[in-house]
């Protein structure tokens, strides 16, 4: 609601997105994107259509910010909020290496690169094994490097631990280096799907074919 106006964010979205794979929501400012988030992680309300996720599924955010507590360590980052039973000290310790931030559990957020924050914020996420994981543009405020590495690091994390990944990008080149399945929204509809399945890890995202995919997303998107 706008000055107690509704308006219309999505209409005719139609999407199936696969368990246990990268799918990626590419689009440009304003076209929904993280509305469509939201309705999946039941945060929004929307007046028409069906969204259906399983009852078992747990679903884990990260936000564009890390959105981390200032005064608490990383590791209490990570496990606040969560029930004591639901994460042990071994848990924590594989998080932690995981991210790679083992050295580092006792620091706080502002001792931590932008980079590292967000990793600490996707380690929340995975501390409460959800089965699926919102992200939304989780990288879109790193550099160009630190981008590319955690791109690589996520890929590394989804290979090892197989969970459905719903990941938000204004990025061409960030959407083909990870998603396996691109939905490419355009004025609050999904304008074209592309399936990127048979290309591995880690692509070479200025391959001949990939670039070939990027210009076709870029007329999608134009
Ligand atoms: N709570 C709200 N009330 C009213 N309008 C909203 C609300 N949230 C989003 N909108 C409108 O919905 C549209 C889509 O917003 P959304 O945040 O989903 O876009 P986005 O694709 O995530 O954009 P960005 O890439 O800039 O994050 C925008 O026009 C925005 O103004
Ligand atoms: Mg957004």
């Amino acid at each position: 609601m706008v000055d107690g106006k509704k308006h219309d964010v999505l209409h005719d979205v139609n999407a199936f997105l696969p368990q246990n794979s990268i799918s990626v929501i590419l689009g440009k400012s304003g076209c929904g994107k993280t509305t469509f988030l939201r309705i999946l992680a039941n945060l929004e309300q929307y007046d028409q259509g069906e969204v259906s996720i399983n009852n078992d599924e747990k679903i884990g955010f990260v936000f564009q910010e890390p959105r981390l507590m200032p005064w608490l360590s990383v590791s209490k980052n990570i496990t606040f909020g969560l029930e004591k039973q639901m994460i042990n000290l071994n848990k924590l310790e594989e998080l932690m290496n995981l991210i790679g931030l083992k050295k580092f559990e006792k620091a706080y957020p502002h001792q931590l690169s932008g980079g590292m924050q967000q990793r600490v914020a996707l380690a929340r996420a995975l501390a409460y094994d959800p089965s699926i994981i919102l992200m939304d543009e989780p990288f879109a405020a790193l550099d160009y490097f630190t981008r590319e590495t955690m791109q690589k690091e996520l890929i590394r994390i989804y290979q090892l631990k197989k969970k459905s990944i719903i990941f938000v990008t204004h990025s061409i080149e960030e959407a083909i280096a990870i998603g396996q399945n691109i939905l490419v929204f355009n004025e609050g509809k999904v304008h074209a799907q592309f399936n990127l399945e048979q290309y591995e890890y880690p692509r070479d995202v200025l391959s001949p074919s990939l670039i070939e995919i990027k210009k076709e997303i870029l007329k999608k998107l134009a």
